[in-house]
Parts: C-alpha cells; structure tokens; sequence
C-alpha cells in the first residue's frame, strides 16, 4: 500500500518534536525537512513551527490541563500534533472543523493512527472548556509569559521595571528589514523601486541604510535582491557597521562572520578594506561566501577559533575588530523562538566564559589606535555590560569610546537594546580602544 502523503502538519510536529528533544535548530530542520513537503504546505508548516514554538510554554499548560499523563519521548510528535492543533484553534484563521479533523488525519502521515481519537478529544475538550483553561493560563507565570523559568528570573533581575515588556516583545512576530546596499542605489532610490514593485515600506529612523517592510515576503520579489542590491538584516544588526568608524584601507577583522550578515555590511560601506572573516563552523564559513557572491565583495574566509589566534593570524594587527560574539540570543527569540527550548540555563556561564577567551585573544591583534567593537543579541548583562566592565578593569590600557551616535539605551559601559526597542531586535554594543 502506498504510505499516506506528507502534510504540513505531519512534518510540523516532527520538526517541532526534535526541537523539543533539543536535537536540532528550526533552521537546520527547515533546511532538511521542507523540501519534503509540495510548494504550496511549505508555507503553512513553517508558520505552525514557529507559531507552537513562540507559544509552546501557553500551548502546553493548556494539553496538560487536558490530557491524563505525560506522552513518552517517542511520542512527542503527537503531543507536537495537539500543540499544533490547539494553536490552530487559537491563533489562526483556519477554520475550527479543518483544524481539528486536519491535525487528527495527519496522524495517519506519521504512521501513528491510534492517535486519532486522542487528538481529537482533546482539541474538543479545548473547545469546551476553552474560558476556563484560558483563565488558568493567567494564574501560571510560564504559561502567562511563554517563557521558561529561568529565563523569566533572568529577565526580571536584569531589568526590573522592563522585563514584561522585553518579554512581550520576544514574543511578538519580528517584521521584515532590509539593508540597502548604497554601492547600487541611495535607500530613498530603492524605496522609489519598491513602490514601483507594489511593496509597502518605510525607512528605519536607526539606521541610514535600513527599510522596515510592511508585510514580509521572498527575497526574489525585491527589486535586484540577486545582484546584491539590498540584503535582509535586523535594524539593530545594521547599527554594528556605524559604530566602526569605516573610512577607506583599513584592515579588519570579523571574527566570529557567519553567516556574513555583518561581513557584508562593513564591505559595502568601507571602500578597499582588506577584511579577514573568521569562523569556527566551517559550514556556515559557506554562507559567508554564499553572501559576499550575491553582493560581489572579497573577503579572506577562514576557518578556524578565533580564541587560537596563533593557528591563523599573520602577524599583521589590525585597525578594526568586530567580535560579534556566540550568545544565548535572547535579544532575537522574536525571530529564532526555538531558543526557549534549546537554551539552557547553564548556557549563559559558559558563553560568558567563551565572550571573555574572544575578547582576551583577540585585544591584542588591535593596532595601539584601532578601534574593538564588541556585540551580541542577548538582552543578558552577564553576557554584555558586565562582560565588557570587567574586560576594562582587567585591562587598564583599554578605554570605552563614545560613538558619535548613541546605538541603544545607554548602560553602565556599553549600550543596550532591548528586545521589540524602536521594533528593533534586543543588542548590546559597546566600543573599545587603547587609551
Ligand atoms: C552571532 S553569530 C555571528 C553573526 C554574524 N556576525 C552576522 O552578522 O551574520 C556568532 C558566530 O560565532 C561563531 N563562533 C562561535 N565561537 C567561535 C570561535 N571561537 N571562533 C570563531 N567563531 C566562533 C559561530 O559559529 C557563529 O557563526
């Protein structure tokens, strides 16, 4: 007999099933799981992945509430299943028969169809006990949240009187952002073409190269997207190249690229950089050079530690150094809502420890009048301002510069962003030189 077609929602719940197993990234899972699927339920399998995942802690006090005991680890797809379903019932627009009897018959798909008449009583009872259940989920400060724990105290002690909010944000859909590379066109030229493409969008007030879309949509559908016109990227990401101080020459040092975001950025504004991309994970190296193809720019890619500079670096400093360091990226759980799952809490001790090995080794590959730029995408202090003030009291001949533009919210040493500011994603950023 032939197997039972895959469905959105049969390869949602698988996806969402190894994500909760803290097996994979949504990313890497997209990557090898969509192609499976016809054209048309790609769509609606990523916006089930990442609508269970942001709202996972809510969706799954409330399957709780409504199911006898726990599912065993190998049957996480059906639990994953009546998350999707329960999402489906209360946030999108799909009917309420289709989501229910379509999650039920995706059973079927996973080869698990003694599921059936579990799924579909529970999406039923939700249905029936809906207010109450709803109520319960006030009364519990994870479910309220979405949040895990821990998280939600880290939060809380870090920014007493923001912390509701940052989360609130993290919990929002992130827009989509634009770079407008101004090797091709001015921003204002490129929004012109955008009218002319009948897509609705705005310049970003935080930074001159930014364009805030109105809805998302392909890359492929923005004007000369393929000949490296415009690139995608977070307002708060497009900040970090500013705050280099770019002129013409320079020799730079990106030292933790992948995938070359900001790589691209920095070429794109200095004229004749000589720019040296580091990364330890040689497969994400290859979206760097994915990326500077599309644009045409020419950077030395390397893969290696960046906290070993003694197995790639050539004795030659350099003017400027970007670490834009490996963080719990709590500043872009809007955008990346697998992290609730996949970060742990003891996670941050030892990130803050790998920050500190980046900033000790690289600091003195810095030419005596170069300029450091240290970044991340958490929203934790541990990971920025106090990751940075200690660096300084460590090294006396460092000294914090003040950028001629604030980035962010001003902190004890550095700047910070939190996550949803200015509709921004959450950054820190602070600037160092030798006095
Ligand atoms: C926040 S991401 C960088 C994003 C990138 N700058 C961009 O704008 O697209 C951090 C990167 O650091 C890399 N990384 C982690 N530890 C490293 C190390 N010791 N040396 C070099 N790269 C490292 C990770 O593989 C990851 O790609």
């Amino acid at each position: 007999m032939a197997k039972p077609k895959l469905t959105a929602r049969a390869v949602a719940a698988r996806i969402i099933k190894q994500v909760l197993l803290q097996q994979a990234s949504l990313s890497s899972l997209f990557t090898e799981q969509l192609p499976l699927l016809a054209e048309n339920e790609r769509g609606l399998c990523q916006q089930l992945c990442y609508g269970v995942l942001r709202w996972q802690p809510q969706l799954q006090a409330i399957s709780a509430q409504l199911l006898k005991k726990p599912f065993k680890r190998k049957d996480l797809d059906i639990e994953a299943l009546i998350l999707c379903g329960l999402y489906q019932l209360r946030a999108m627009r799909v009917p309420e028969h289709a989501a229910i009897s379509e999650t039920v018959n995706a059973c079927k798909s996973l080869g698990k169809n003694w599921a059936s008449g579990l799924i579909n009583a529970c999406l039923r009872n939700y249905q029936r006990q809906q207010q109450q259940l709803e109520t319960e989920i006030e009364q519990n400060e994870i479910a309220k949240y979405a949040h895990p724990q821990w998280l939600i105290n880290r939060f809380k002690h870090n920014w007493p009187e923001q912390w509701q909010e940052a989360l609130t944000a993290n919990n929002q859909q992130a827009p989509m952002m634009l770079r407008v590379n101004e090797r091709h066109f001015s921003r204002d030229d490129y929004l012109g073409l955008l009218t002319q493409s009948d897509i609705a969008a705005t310049p970003l007030k935080e930074c001159a190269q930014g364009v805030l879309l109105e809805k998302a949509c392909d890359v492929f559908e923005l004007p000369g997207f393929s000949a490296g016109a415009v690139s995608v990227q977070d307002g708060a990401a497009q900040i970090v190249a500013d705050l280099l101080n770019l002129k013409s020459d320079l020799r730079i040092l990106d030292a933790c690229a992948a995938p070359g975001g900001k790589t691209g950025h920095i070429l794109e504004k200095a004229q004749n950089a000589t720019l040296t991309a580091l990364d330890i994970d040689e497969q994400r190296l290859k979206q760097i050079e994915q990326n500077l193809d599309r644009l045409d720019l020419p950077a030395k890619l390397i893969a290696a530690d960046a906290g070993q500079p003694e197995t790639w670096w050539d004795n030659e400093p350099f003017d400027r150094i970007l670490i834009d360091a490996p963080c719990s990226g709590t500043g872009v759980i809007r955008r990346h809502p697998d992290i609730k799952q996949l970060r742990r809490e003891e996670d941050i001790r030892n990130l803050a420890i790998q920050q500190q090995q980046l900033l000790e080794q690289l600091w003195p590959l810095l030419k005596p009048d170069g300029l450091l730029v240290y970044t991340t995408c958490s929203a934790l202090k541990e990971e920025n301002e106090y990751q940075v003030r200690d660096f300084l009291q460590r090294h006396p001949e460092a000294e914090e510069y003040t950028p001629e533009t604030a980035p962010a919210q001003r902190s004890s040493v550095g700047y910070q962003r939190l996550p949803g500011d200015g509709q921004l994603d959450g950054f820190y950023y602070a600037c160092i030189r030798h006095r």
